[in-house]
């Protein structure tokens, strides 16, 4: 083992992602490693941990960034991929496996340890084919790098899309009429299970590749729904349909759900066909692993939603090539401004100010014209984006790379300055940016309009922004009473 003092050197690529966050979370726990993260924006990395870690910024597609990340790793986990990028992210994903093996091999890097998903090439959706894929290209040097591959189904954790997806249509439909799709037998694995197997599989003796199938056993994902129900104390009813198009069904789940359309599709595919453990290595290499039931899985989830302890969420990372907040994090070629200032006297701190700004959306709204927001919310869910479902991750903190309803936190100041990017379906580049100075708050909308039709947009939208935005800024300083120590 490459060792740096006498803690072996681990890399986890995707540390900003839903798997990637929390592994880095467990690991950090366990004192036993030192964690390298390499990562496409180190401000997305938790301000709590980075004095941890050693942070590496860089992509799979720049193999140049992957040298010095990789300088005396012992093992590096590949929780990456390229899915909603865009209709090409198979060739995408493949290019991301390819430079990562390559650089792995070449910086003597001992394993490879990644994440995919259950299922085989017959009857692979899409995106299962590309994790297929990624897989096997991992694999592609036995004699000069050991790859443990995991492949999951369903994974439970607060946050994560398919238990959003879950709990969602437990909390919001007594009634659903269910497709032949929730009928089809897949697995499911609580996220502190998976957690366990990755941090074990780092010392597992041997120096063979491995394809470890891990589960809490078969179950449909009515089943799931219903076991939720019972475990959130809800009685639902759910009635079988012989046809509903996985279209259909896709749009059902968006109008109910905290997912989009490309998020809510995914898993639909996934489930037309089975998608179970086909191998027994889970329990023959990691016997100390009982995977906890669906229940109890679901009321762990259920029970750090409660105590506002979600590490991560599935909307933290982007769903593009490029991370989604890299380049957005300042709006000076912003070409349309509304700007409000609100004063505000010696009995008021600047500190309860900005708490009272980082305390916007989510549950909490957006004040007066919450209605105007919802408005826009609903029309935004209904034209393919994300709408407010999102909500936000935490009830009190931010961080950056947080969705924020339709919002993205691009950058925070501690005190002083909150910078979201909008990431609504606008004809242009909009940000709303509060600035807590010592004595007021500037409130600022920039936009930077896409030829005419963003003109058009942004002045038509006028009059709303003249009450929504005028409202906003001067409640967030009323309302900053409620923030004083
Ligand atoms: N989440 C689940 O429920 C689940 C279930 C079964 C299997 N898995 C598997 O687990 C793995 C991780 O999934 P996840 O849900 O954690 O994904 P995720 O939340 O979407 O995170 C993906 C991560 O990859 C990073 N990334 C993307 N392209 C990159 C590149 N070219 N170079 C460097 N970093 C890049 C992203 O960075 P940015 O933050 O900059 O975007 C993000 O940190 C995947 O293989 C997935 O198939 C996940």
């Amino acid at each position: 083992m490459a060792h740096s003092g006498s803690h072996p050197i681990v890399l986890i690529t995707g540390a900003t992602g839903y798997i990637g966050r929390r592994l880095t979370h467990h690991l950090l726990a366990s004192q036993r490693y030192k964690l390298r993260l390499f990562v496409r924006n180190q401000r997305k990395v938790q301000a709590t941990i980075v004095d941890s870690v050693e942070i590496h910024e860089g992509s799979t597609f720049e193999p140049e960034t992957l040298v010095p990340a990789l300088e005396d790793v012992d093992t590096a986990f590949y929780l990456i991929h390229s899915m909603g990028s865009d209709k090409d992210y198979r060739k995408l994903d493949m290019e991301s496996a390819e430079n990562f093996r390559r650089a792995c091999v070449a910086a003597g890097v001992r394993r490879i340890i990644y994440l995919g998903g259950l299922g085989n090439r017959e009857s692979a959706s899409k995106h299962l084919l590309s994790r297929i894929e990624t897989g096997e290209i991992l694999c592609s040097e036995p004699g000069r790098i050991s790859t443990i591959w995991f492949r999951a189904g369903v994974i439970v954790g607060s946050g994560s899309a398919s238990f959003e997806i879950i709990r969602n249509l437990c909390h919001k439909l007594p009634f659903m009429l269910t497709p032949r799709w929730v009928r089809t037998k897949t697995e499911a694995i609580g996220i502190e299970d998976v957690l366990a197997y990755l941090e074990q599989a780092i010392e597992l003796p041997t120096k063979e590749n491995l394809v470890v199938d891990i589960g809490s056993g078969k179950i449909t994902f009515q089943d799931m729904i219903s076991g939720a129900a019972e475990a959130m104390g809800l009685r639902r009813f759910l009635v079988p349909v012989p046809v509903l198009s996985p279209k259909i069904s896709s749009y059902w789940l968006i109008l109910f759900t905290s997912v989009p359309y490309r998020v809510a599709s995914s898993l639909v595919e996934g489930l037309k066909s089975e998608t179970v453990k086909e191998n027994d290595h889970a329990r023959m290499y990691f016997p100390a692993i009982e995977p906890m039931s669906y229940t109890d899985s679901v009321a762990h989830a259920m029970q750090e939603l409660e105590q506002n302890q979600i590490v991560s969420r599935w909307c933290d990372s982007s769903s593009e090539k490029a991370c989604d907040i890299k380049d957005f994090d300042d709006p000076i070629g912003a070409v349309l401004r509304d700007i409000r200032i609100v004063p505000y006297d010696n009995q008021t701190s600047q500190d309860s100010v900005y708490r009272s700004v980082c305390a916007l959306g989510g549950p909490n709204g957006w004040f007066r014209y919450n209605f105007l927001w919802r408005l826009r919310g609903a029309l935004d869910k209904l034209s393919g984006g994300y709408g407010l479902s999102r909500g936000r991750r935490d009830q009190v903190e931010l961080r950056v790379g947080d969705a924020l309803d339709f919002w993205k936190v691009v950058d925070i100041r501690p005190g002083k300055r909150l910078l979201l990017y909008a990431q609504m379906k606008v004809p242009g580049q909009a940000w709303l940016e509060f600035d807590v100075q010592p004595e007021q708050l500037v409130q600022t909308a920039h936009f930077i309009p896409h030829g005419v039709l963003g003109r058009i947009y942004w002045y038509s939208v006028l009059p709303v922004h003249y009450l929504v935005f005028s409202n906003l800024a001067r409640t967030v300083v009323k309302e900053s009473g409620k923030y004083d120590n």
